[in-house]
């Protein structure tokens, strides 16, 4: 099975992706800011130091984040695992290597998205999800089909993201460059790294992701 990971600054896609390639190919979507927000929305221990850094726009602790994806990993066992919006430092990465280990498995790939950061705002502040089942959409990029419907379920009920606003993606983005994207040379090293053009349309972003996934590309 394959277990890969989506690498990307905030709103280069790697939910939208992660999404369709559990979807389309049965893999299982690990996605620790989802994960993250549940525990806020649940008023846990670990929602409970979470919430302000978030709103910040910061990293959450690497022992934080890395026991959230220990919980999970075992089942997506036989599925393939697809990591989104984790690791996020080099620590992350060392602990995602110790917790594959342990079970026998490895990264087969880091799926770089690059991405403009003047676009990524724009993508941001227009994002909003179904509130019923989670189905991600944009105000420009990728509306409902009917007008405040969810083309999913039917839900005439969406929500926005606390930390979607422009001053908090500047610090996301900060953040990104200074703590994230210093794991690419990480990654190289082992030679994992297959960078994809993120600016791209929804449909050939994925294609691309297919190929390198599917061996032809
Ligand atoms: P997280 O939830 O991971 O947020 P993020 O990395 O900032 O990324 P986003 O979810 O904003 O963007 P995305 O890449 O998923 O883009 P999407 O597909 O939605 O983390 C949130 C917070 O949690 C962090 O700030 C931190 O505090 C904490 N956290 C999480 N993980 C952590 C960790 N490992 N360590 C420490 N702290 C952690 O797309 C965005 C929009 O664009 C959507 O509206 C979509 O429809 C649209 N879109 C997508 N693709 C395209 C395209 N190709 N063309 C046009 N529009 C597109
Ligand atoms: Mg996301």
């Amino acid at each position: 099975m394959m277990n890969i990971v989506l690498l990307g600054p905030p709103g280069a896609g790697k939910g939208t992706q992660a999404a369709r390639l559990q979807a389309q190919r049965g893999m299982i979507q690990l996605s620790t800011g989802d994960m993250l927000r549940e525990a806020v929305a649940a008023g846990t221990p670990v929602g409970l130091k979470a919430k302000e850094v978030m709103a910040r726009g910061e990293l959450v602790s690497d022992a934080i984040v890395s026991a959230l994806i220990g919980e999970r990993l075992d089942a997506a066992a036989d599925k393939g695992a697809i990591f989104d919006g984790f690791p996020r430092t080099k620590h992350q990465a060392e602990a995602l290597e110790i917790l594959l280990g342990e079970r026998g498995r490895t990264l087969d790939h880091v799926i770089e998205l690059v991405v403009d950061e003047d676009e990524l705002v724009k993508r941001i502040t227009g994002r909003f999800t179904c509130a019923r089942c989670g189905a991600g959409y944009h105000d420009t990029f990728r509306p409902t089909k009917v007008p405040n419907t969810c083309d999913a379920c039917g839900s005439t009920e969406f929500k926005r993201r606390p930390d979607d606003n422009e001053e908090t993606v500047r610090t996301r983005m900060a953040e990104y460059r200074a703590k994230t994207e210093p794991i690419l040379p990480y990654y190289n090293a082992k030679g994992l790294v297959r960078s994809v053009d993120g600016m791209a349309a929804v449909d050939d972003v994925a294609a691309q992701i297919d190929a390198i996934l599917d061996g032809s590309a």
